[in-house]
């Protein structure tokens, strides 16, 4: 396999953001990864992991190790019976092309997550989620090559750590494992409502009365092409922040100031609240700040307009995350990964 030297990263991430990888390589299979891997740890080389490059933001110095690009492939059914199909994926699939499979197959259980960047092998990272489903529904099990132990592990859901936007592979296991596959369990019965709030307005508006997952996968595109810019076309990294996670108190303490607050109450008893709600009601939304324009069609979006540096997508990033800490006294956080 060929080892690149000083390569961009902004060619390889959505933002278009980040100085140069000292090393870079891709990978196809197992083995390779795990050879690789090997190589850079006897030289005590860093590794950092990218599929898609959508979720992962890059400094203005770059990343003195090596960038391995993901490019597994595999779907395979594994399992099968009356109610539900298993099926094993390759970390360097598509997201949206193992989406679109599946639902040709009328599975559903991920045709929610439609029109999604990135790769499936990407998705347990940060547990990602659209529209009512989030991996961490459909996900039995994921083998992933365990660094510290130089082998290839099998883990179960439970051992992942799932939470909202969150795994242990971006908290306490950050930078241990690297996924090679998933393994997802779909059900063969039509998707049921109510759905997600804005996708049951959604189908409500336009008399959809019948669910089928090619039907919900085609309502949910239709929604994020007004809603997501197309990181093909407007450089971003999709969500920049995470919704906001507050305790009940705080969220009783909001409520006679705000009264028009939305807030999910959440299973832990905690409460959501849409950081774009809240981005929208300090202002900013639609603005240019350092060439990182606010998205005017959903404010937890930046996208990436004119700016060159890390420097000026963090100012941008701290103006916002400080005007919602004064107004609010919320912390906001940043939802892609940094190198
Ligand atoms: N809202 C506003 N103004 C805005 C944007 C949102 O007021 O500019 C409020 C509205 O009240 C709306 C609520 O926020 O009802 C929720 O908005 P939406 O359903 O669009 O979803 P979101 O919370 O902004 C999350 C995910 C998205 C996912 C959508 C749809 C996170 C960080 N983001 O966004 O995921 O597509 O739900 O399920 O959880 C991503 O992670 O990159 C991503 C795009």
């Amino acid at each position: 396999m060929d080892i690149h030297t000083n390569i961009p990263l902004k060619n390889y991430l959505t933002m278009k953001i980040g100085g140069n990888a000292r090393f870079m390589t891709e990978v196809h299979s197992r083995e390779e990864l795990a050879a690789v891997c090997e190589n850079a740890k006897s030289k005590n080389i860093p590794i950092f992991i990218i599929g898609g490059g959508s979720n992962v933001i890059a400094r203005d110095e770059g990343y003195e190790g090596l960038v391995i690009r993901i490019r597994i492939p595999g779907f395979e059914i594994i399992s099968e019976d009356d109610s539900s199909t298993t099926i094993r994926i390759g970390a360097g699939e598509n997201w949206d092309s193992v989406v679109k499979r599946s639902v040709d197959m009328k599975l559903s259980g991920i045709e929610a997550m439609s029109g999604i960047p990135g790769t499936a092998g990407a998705t347990p990272i940060q547990n990602v989620g659209a529209y009512g489903q989030e991996i961490a529904d459909t996900l039995q099990s994921l083998e992933a090559y365990d660094l510290e132990t130089k082998s290839f592990v099998t883990m179960q859901n439970s051992e992942c750590g799932f939470s909202y936007r969150d795994s242990i592979f971006r908290s306490s296991s950050a930078g241990r494992y690297i996924i090679t596959s998933i393994t997802i369990v779909l059900s063969k019965y039509m998707p049921k409502p109510p759905f997600y709030d804005s996708l049951q307005r959604y189908l409500d508006e336009k008399q959809i009365k019948i669910f089928t997952p090619d039907i919900i996968r085609n309502t949910v595109l239709e929604i994020r092409k007004d809603k997501l810019p197309d990181p093909a076309v407007q450089p971003s990294a999709g969500s920049f922040f995470k919704n906001a996670i507050v305790d009940k108190w705080q969220a009783e303490q909001l409520k006679p100031s705000y009264p028009d607050m939305p807030m999910f109450e959440m299973a832990d008893g905690r409460f959501k609240i849409p950081t774009g709600w809240l981005i929208e009601k300090t202002g900013l939304k639609g603005q240019l700040i350092n060439g990182m324009r606010i998205s005017p069609n959903n404010a937890l979006v930046l996208i990436n307009e004119s700016a060159h540096s890390y420097d000026e997508l963090a100012k941008a990033r701290d103006e916002i995350t400080i005007k919602i800490r004064d107004m609010f006294r919320i912390q906001i956080e940043q939802e892609p990964l940094e190198m």
